[in-house]
């Protein structure tokens, strides 16, 4: 939800045309984010040579509703009717941006971000998360005269700033820093949030901080210097020398890896000052998030940057069409990088094992759990309910499915003596992040599953695995899930442990593991009949999607991709719960995928499709190659033959064809593919 981001520019000369294209460029990668309405906050061009806030012109501020393309057309045009030049240039600025996907107020430039102070825009920001004591704060406002022209929770942030700015002032007389301000403002927000503030009175400067949403901060030197991946130095980094650098802060790091490798993901409760070519951070004591009570005293913190490990090719669409299609079609690939260096195959009859480095001090205790609990949302969800059956299967732990927000609502029993496993594609997830609270705070085992290093999941969790897929940038998580299941997998071999009874099963996972790059490949293939299924399916108002087993998670995932993108309702059906309502909905116009692909509970899916065929149900099978004639009830009934692997690796095949469904239903209908409407790729509000 949200994206935010910022650029500052010290001492070296910069276009404003340059400036307004890396804050643009920053807001279309993170525009996954939300898309609903942006805006950007820079520099008057009389404020470059003068720091004196009395004289500064207000930053100018542009917003705009609709995608980034929308801001950006409306920005040149804006700037092309007034006196605001492009060429003119700034040896130091600092710019802010936002790409919203509304939570409070609908999409309309007065509820997009940077929100102001009002008149002026003594303070601007922007903001990711949400404030949820905003009403009592805004009552407060009100009182003292503030008056408030957006619906947004966010607008309370920068009139709490000025007048925080402005009491200081009045009481003490003297000059209050631009910390301070926030430092105060913070006290006072509860919520979950990561905030970019740039001032009037602060010119040049930009301060970040946050609580709960994902910040980071991006640091590029344009001169070199030998110690600048050391720590910050007396709280300083980078001292303030005078040498030229640009730096960056963006909710994720797609914005800021064209730019530089070298980042800092700030913490909760950090106050991050960008002044001067210094970066100073404060940390509030005893900061648990969520109560602003527990806030103290704020200290100065040494950090060290990290060296972000992903490579820019990654954010590009490269010669795909669409992320959604890029990301489908180099699933062969990011499994690979899932199962690298933690499958071991030694000599052909040798030893097969898994070695996931972040679980193995914690097995013994996960093997000893009364249960395991999978927590997640949406496809993540799925992909745990995928790895259900071979989990317990192969551990004899008994494991039970949580769906991140129902979990909440009921306040389900969680004990010490559970291992609760949270999945999560961005680390990020608010519902997610809820519920690994209070699985700590009643004394369960936390482990993650995220794709997301640094994230708030992978933080926040004792132990876990990171899945490697790659920065999945398409709002339907695709190879996300399919590394998941691999990842969940890998973890049902590992707690499994070397039992020798199981031996052969494990050994025959292995050899799946390790052959299912290809066999993905090969279900690529199917490619173009998913396109010509896609072209008889265009119209219609409705799909159905039968699965059992290992593929119930395959019903539920596919029927999610085509609802999600296509905008068709899809509904995926545990196939043996068919007689008890879904049934009635059978007719010779609905379209029912069923899958039966080789397992356990084929010669029931078998019987489902017999069933469905007596009443004229008009039925797309999913089988194993070889078995099209087996299942096909007569000949009008499409199949899709897909390669067939070990029973709990076939959801990965059998949701492949699915999503290449999905992803050609929606560009023939003619609907947006990475960014679907009203939603986005992160939901970090509840
Ligand atoms: C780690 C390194 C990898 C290196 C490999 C070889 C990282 C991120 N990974 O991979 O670059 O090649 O060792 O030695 O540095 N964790 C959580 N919660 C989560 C996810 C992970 O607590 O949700 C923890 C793990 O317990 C572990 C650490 O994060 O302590 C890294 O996890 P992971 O990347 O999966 O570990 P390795 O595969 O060993
Ligand atoms: O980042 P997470 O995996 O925690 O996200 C959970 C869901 O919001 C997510 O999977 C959502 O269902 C996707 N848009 C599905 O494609």
């Amino acid at each position: 939800m949200c994206g935010i981001f910022a650029y500052l520019n010290y001492n070296v000369d910069r276009e404003r045309r340059y400036i307004l294209q890396v804050l643009f460029n920053g807001l279309r990668r993170l525009e996954y984010r939300g898309y609903d309405s942006a805006g950007i906050a820079i520099d008057d061009s009389s404020a470059k040579c003068n720091s004196n806030s009395n004289s500064t012109p207000p930053p100018l501020v542009f917003r705009q509703e609709g995608n980034i393309e929308s801001l950006v057309k409306s920005v040149y045009k804006e700037v092309e009717e007034t006196e605001v030049n492009l060429e003119d240039r700034f040896g130091t600025h600092a710019g802010i941006a936002h790409t919203r996907w509304a939570t409070h107020g609908e999409p309309a430039p007065r509820n997009s971000h940077p929100q102001t102070s009002g008149p002026g825009n003594e303070f601007l920001v922007v903001h990711n998360g949400v404030i949820t004591n905003y009403e009592v704060l805004k009552e407060t406002l009100l009182r003292h005269g503030y008056t408030f022209e957006s619906e947004t929770d966010t607008e309370v942030i920068p009139k709490l700033a000025k007048f925080v700015y402005d009491k200081a002032n009045e009481a003490a007389g003297e000059v209050v820093t631009f910390s301070q301000v926030v430092l105060e403002v913070m006290r006072h927000l509860e919520g979950a949030y990561a905030l970019i503030f740039k001032s009037l009175h602060y010119p040049n400067e930009l301060i970040a901080c946050k609580r709960g949403s994902p910040l980071l901060l991006g640091v590029k030197e344009l001169t070199e210097n030998k110690d600048s991946s050391s720590a910050f130095e007396d709280n300083k980094f980078l001292s303030k020398d005078g040498k030229p650098k640009e730096l960056f802060l963006s909710s994720d790091a797609n914005a800021v890896v064209e730019h530089t490798k070298k980042v800092l993901v700030i913490e909760d409760g950090e106050v991050v000052h960008l002044k001067d070519g210094g970066v100073s951070i404060l940390k509030f004591e005893n900061d648990k998030g969520e109560h602003r009570a527990s806030l103290s005293r704020a200290f100065s913190v040494r950090r060290a940057l990290s060296v972000l490990e992903m490579e820019v090719e990654q954010i590009n669409k490269g010669h795909y069409e669409h992320y959604m299609q890029k990301e489908i079609h180099e699933q062969p690939e990011s499994l690979t990088t899932t199962m690298r260096g933690r499958l071991i195959r030694r000599g052909s009859n040798i030893s097969k094992s898994v070695l996931l480095g972040g679980l193995k001090d914690h097995l013994k205790t996960i093997r000893r759990s009364r249960r395991i609990v999978f927590i997640g949302c949406g496809t993540s969800y799925n992909a745990a309910l995928a790895a259900r059956p071979i989990l317990e299967e192969l551990s004899g732990v008994p494991v039970t499915m949580e769906i991140a927000s129902d979990l909440l609502d009921r306040e389900g029993p969680i004990y010490r003596e559970d291992t609760a496993i949270f999945v999560s594609q961005s680390g990020e997830t608010a519902d997610t992040l809820l519920a690994l609270q209070y699985a700590l705070d009643n004394g369960a085992l936390c482990v993650g599953i995220t794709n997301t290093v640094g994230s708030a999941i992978a933080r926040n969790t004792h132990c876990g695995v990171h899945i490697n897929a790659g920065a999945e940038i398409g709002v339907a998580s695709t190879k996300a899930y399919t590394s998941q299941i691999v990842v969940m997998v890998m973890l049902a071999l590992a707690i499994g442990g070397d039992t020798i009874s199981y031996q052969a099963r494990r050994e025959a996972i292995i050899d799946g593991l390790f052959d299912l790059p290809n066999k993905v490949r090969e279900v690529l293939k199917l490619d173009q009949e998913m396109k010509d299924l896609a072209k008889q399916l265009i119209a219609e108002q409705s799909l159905l999607v039968f699965g059992r087993g290992y593929n119930y998670a395959t019903a539920l995932e596919g029927a999610l991709k085509v609802k999600e993108v296509a905008l068709m309702h899809s509904e995926g059906i545990l196939a043996g719960e068919m007689k008890h309502g879904p049934l009635a909905l059978v007719d010779e116009n609905l379209p029912i995928v069923v899958v039966a692909t080789r397992d356990a509970c084929f010669s029931k899916q078998q019987s489902v499709i017999q069933q469905l065929h007596a009443r004229k149900g008009r039925l797309i099978v999913m089988c194993s190659k070889g078995d099209a004639s087996s299942v096909r009830p007569n000949e009008n009934c499409r199949v899709i033959e897909v390669p067939q692997v070990e029973d709990c690796l076939q959801p990965v095949i059998n949701v492949v064809p699915l999503q290449l469904l999905a992803y050609h239903l929606t560009v023939l209908r003619g609907y947006n593919v990475d960014q679907p409407r009203n939603l986005a790729k992160s939901v970090t509000t509840q």
